[in-house]
């Protein structure tokens, strides 16, 4: 049998959809952020996260036969993202992950989690200020 990826040892298709169910809420309510999104009906932009997270953590690949290669930095280019806006995207990630419950997410794959988020959310930046 093959190893069980992330994907599945965290729960699947349903932690991911609320992971980024609880994300977006919170994006929703932010005054940094929300300014940021073009559209105003953010259920698109809260599905291709999910896709991406899924396809990075070993689930479905949907993200790539949709969007082609991730190249997540040039997606960003068009918005200034620098430290305030970094860490107001990490504000609702964190609150997202703490959403889901202890059953669900180990402390061992919650700081996996929370880890790639912290690099990812680092890498994403693209003005000092
Ligand atoms: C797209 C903001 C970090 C993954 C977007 C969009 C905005 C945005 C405004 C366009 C919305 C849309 O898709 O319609 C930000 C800000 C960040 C950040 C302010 C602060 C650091 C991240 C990180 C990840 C990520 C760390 C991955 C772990 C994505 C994905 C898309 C996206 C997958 C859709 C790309 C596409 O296929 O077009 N982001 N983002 N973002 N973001 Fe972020």
């Amino acid at each position: 049998q093959p190893p069980r990826s992330f994907y599945e040892e965290i729960g699947g298709a349903e932690t991911f959809r609320r992971l980024t169910e609880v994300f977006y809420a919170e994006v929703a309510k932010d005054e940094v952020l929300r300014p940021l999104y073009p559209e105003e009906d953010l259920g698109p932009a809260e599905r291709r996260l999910r896709m991406f997270l899924e396809q990075y953590w070993g689930g479905p690949r949907t993200y790539s036969e949709e969007r082609g290669h991730p190249r997540l930095r040039m997606r960003h280019h068009p918005y200034r993202i620098g430290p305030i806006e970094r860490d107001a995207w990490l504000r609702c990630m964190h609150t997202a992950i703490a959403a889901i419950d202890d059953e669900t997410l180990d402390p061992p794959h919650r700081q996996a989690l929370v880890d790639y988020m912290e690099m990812a959310a680092q890498s994403m930046m693209n003005s000092p200020i």
